[in-house]
């Protein structure tokens, strides 16, 4: 399988680690192998070589801050847009793993729309695009006999995606109700511990877990874009964030954290869809609630469903090998799906 990754921050080295680490055990056990041909970045340059770049010279790179360290080799191309790399036709799926944006989805919404009419599957870390523009993707997916997989956008790899639309595929899920942000919830559970705000940012930020820009997390975005995601593809909804009411936690203080620990309560960002819309928001919940014993980035969520009653899936929420692993997940089904 040939990889066209768009983004190669903390997602895209967690999947590059993993190819590299896993490669043998992937191709014994699934008979998987993955090239990765092209990598465009919007701060460290764009390497392509349709025999594929060398992954431990590619992550190297990588950590020197530009690919200008990455060297020379026979067909090796350097800083060739997203366009041409879909265009010069060895890839087989375009992996989108750019820092999302909530508000148009682009640039990457007009990559993947390129990808899809020039013949690639996706799998996307990046939210934007599923939460603004599922139902297009979509059905150009499938018009063309392609594969949209957005495991990676909700829960990292805690299979909540495949959940719902393979396993869950007979039911009818009338509402999703959990905690969908991993770095808020770590953020609450470090406050409770005695750190600042400030403090627990920037560890969740230093793990990997914050978007680029963290605003979006603690701000209940992120958690909103999850929302809209699961709305799109479980209920076929077409909400916008318009009609979501979402807040974060950017309110509350340590004294708010304490005061509810002496009452027995624990704030968490609770985020809740239904056909109907969704919200977002930090709420006070009694210990005795499941999700209050949820902590760090762990993330849960509770499908409501007509046959199985609740179902519940906890398990991580971001962070570098956790969201590369939905990517992997997702390349696995393309293959699984393709020879099917
Ligand atoms: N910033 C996101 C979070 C990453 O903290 O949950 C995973 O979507």
């Amino acid at each position: 399988m040939k990889l066209l990754l768009i983004g190669f921050g903390v997602v895209g080295q967690g999947l590059a680690e993993i190819l590299r680490d896993k490669g043998a055990q992937l191709e014994q056990a699934h008979g998987f192998s993955a090239t990765i041909v092209g990598v465009v970045t919007a701060s460290k340059g764009s390497l392509y070589r349709a025999d594929g770049l060398d992954i431990a010279a590619l992550l190297a790179a990588a950590q020197s801050g530009c690919f200008d360290a990455y060297p020379e080799q026979a067909g090796l191309r350097r800083r060739l847009p997203a366009g041409e790399m879909i265009a010069a036709g060895s890839a087989d799926v375009l992996v989108e793993m750019s820092p999302t944006n909530l508000e148009s989805a682009q640039p990457a919404l007009a990559i993947c729309h390129q990808a899809l009419d020039a013949g690639l599957h996706l799998a996307l870390a990046n939210k934007g695009p599923v939460a603004l523009d599922y139902a297009n993707l979509r059905d150009k997916a499938r018009a063309k006999g392609l594969q949209l997989r957005y495991e990676a956008t909700v829960m990292a790899g805690t299979p909540t995606m495949q959940l719902a639309e393979e396993a869950l595929a007979g039911c009818e899920i009338r509402s999703a109700r959990g905690i969908l942000n991993g770095t808020t919830n770590y953020m609450l559970t470090q406050m409770e511990g005695g750190l600042s705000y400030a403090e627990a940012l920037a560890q969740a930020q230093a793990l990997g877990y914050a978007e680029a820009d963290p605003s979006g997390d603690v701000e209940g975005w992120d958690a909103a874009g999850k929302v809209l995601i699961l709305a799109n593809a479980l209920f076929g909804s077409s909400l916008a964030m318009a009609d979501l009411d979402v807040s974060g936690i950017t309110q509350i203080s340590a004294a708010d954290i304490a005061a509810a620990a002496a009452a027995g309560e624990r704030y968490k960002l609770i985020a809740q869809a239904t056909p109907a819309g969704g919200a977002v928001k930090a709420r006070r919940l009694p210990l005795s609630d499941p999700l209050a014993s949820v902590s760090g980035s762990t993330n849960a969520i509770t499908l409501e469903t007509d046959l199985l009653g609740d179902v519940t899936l906890i398990g991580a929420g971001a962070g570098k090998l956790e969201t590369g692993s939905a990517i992997l997940s997702d390349l696995l089904a393309i293959q699984r799906n393709a020879r099917a």
